[in-house]
């Protein structure tokens, strides 16, 4: 009797240790993903002949492979390429297997995958857990098994889950289930997921954060963005609003997903896109373009290229940047991050972000929001790449912040 004791103790001190609520770990998107999504920009892309701009072909994918690795986006961090909705054939093959639209991907999806492999960049692709996908293409209801595989034997490193038509408990289920099969295929696959947008926007209720976090590599949370100002400003009002419940299960492996960047597709002014890439590197956000490469205009690239930017995105902590409400309806984020002075301070990015129209003054004190350092911290200019000057914990900082525009600092500790 006193020996089964034991062992029911003991195997409950091992269980505390393995059986709480486990992170997805496949090792994978340790950094949010950067890279190119064909969705915003190209949406269902089948009107080739009508529409030839907008095509979702295989000519449309290599050349944005070649663009990437062309043209400085690889060295900056854009690594998949992924093809979102309607790339199929309208039925699956007598093996029940998806088929890729013969006109358009002439080749199949293999032979993308080994071109955008053979550049060192990777590869995404898209399906939906119900028996259609959004845009009435065979969805993978049914065929979770025989669809992982077949990705899988494309070489995909990188799958969106989409969640149209299916019931809560379905998609409460799916996206669990789906996941086992990714993970039984040995391939390793981002795995990204549309449940909590689901949960909340379509069935009206509460998502369920740790359970979502621990199945997925990143997960939308939000709407899908739109190709205005608009949709930007409400996607970031999001994150601000849901920060205290969201940023808990942010971090390397496990993503807030605020979709993808809408640079490229003309209707931004420089400050509002400024701004848009800024929020979304304080928030360690995905870095998913979506627009005609040959469309990003010279300051749109020199943003995405900003490694002074882009390298807050991809800090190794990972961290959703922390919202603070200012005078004049600016809003302050402030993201801990790398590198490290010793083992004891940290370096911060502080965001400056004005959605209102106007230009707006304020104040702060660095030491009022977490930096510790009391050398101080040199303060460079996130956009120029400037040092400007050296603050202590309790200097105030004033700056005017432009109409629908963003100033941002990186504050190295000293
Ligand atoms: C499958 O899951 C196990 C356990 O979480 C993990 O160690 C492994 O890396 C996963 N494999 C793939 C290919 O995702
Ligand atoms: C900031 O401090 C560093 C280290 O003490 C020093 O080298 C640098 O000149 C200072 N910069 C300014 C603008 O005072």
């Amino acid at each position: 009797m006193k020996n089964i004791h034991v062992l029911f103790t003991m195997a409950f001190f091992v269980c505390l240790f393995i059986c709480r609520v486990k992170l997805l770990d496949n090792g994978l998107a340790r950094k949010p993903p950067m890279g190119w999504m064909s969705w915003g920009y190209y949406r269902c892309g089948v009107d080739c002949d009508e529409n030839p701009g907008k095509c979702l072909d295989e000519y449309l994918i290599l050349s944005v492979a070649d663009t990437i690795y062309n043209e400085g986006y690889q060295e900056a961090g854009f690594e998949y390429i992924i093809i979102d909705d309607c790339w199929s054939e309208h039925e699956r093959d007598s093996h029940g297997r998806l088929v890729a639209d013969r006109s358009r991907f002439p080749h199949g999806m293999k032979y993308i995958s080994d071109y955008i492999h053979a550049k060192g960049l990777k590869f995404g692709m898209y399906t939906n857990v119900a028996d259609v996908t959004c845009m009435i293409y065979p969805g993978s209801k049914g065929y979770f098994g025989i669809d992982a595989m077949t990705f899988a034997e494309w070489g995909i490193d990188y799958l969106k889950v989409d969640g149209c038509f299916a019931s809560e408990s379905f998609l409460n289920t799916a996206y669990i289930k789906f996941g086992r099969y990714l993970n039984k295929t040995e391939r390793p696959i981002v795995y990204s997921c549309s449940w909590p947008f689901y949960i909340q926007f379509i069935h009206h209720n509460k998502p369920n954060y740790a359970q979502i976090s621990s199945h997925c590599n990143l997960w939308r949370n939000y709407l899908d963005i739109e190709n205005s100002w608009q949709a930007v400003r409400n996607t970031i009002k999001f994150y601000q609003n849901n920060y205290p419940e969201i940023s808990k299960y942010h971090g390397p492996g496990q993503w807030n997903d605020p979709d993808m960047l809408i640079f490229g597709t003309g209707v931004l002014t420089e400050g509002q896109s400024r701004l848009h890439l800024a929020v979304y590197a304080m928030l360690s956000a995905p870095l998913l373009l979506s627009c005609d490469m040959n469309k990003l205009t010279a300051y749109e690239k020199k943003l995405l290229l900003n490694m002074d930017l882009i390298a807050v995105g991809q800090d190794p902590l990972g961290v959703m940047a922390r919202p603070y409400d200012l005078p004049h309806s600016i809003t302050l984020w402030v993201k801990r991050h790398l590198p490290m002075k010793g083992d004891k301070y940290y370096s911060f990015s502080f965001a400056l972000v004005n959605m209102e129209t106007g230009e707006a003054t304020v104040s702060f004190t660095p030491g009022d929001y977490g930096l510790e350092s009391v050398d101080g911290y040199s303060v460079m200019d996130v956009f120029s790449g400037k040092f400007l000057d050296n603050v202590t914990l309790t200097n105030r900082i004033t700056v005017t912040v432009p109409s629908q525009d963003v100033m941002m600092y990186t504050l190295y500790a000293l």
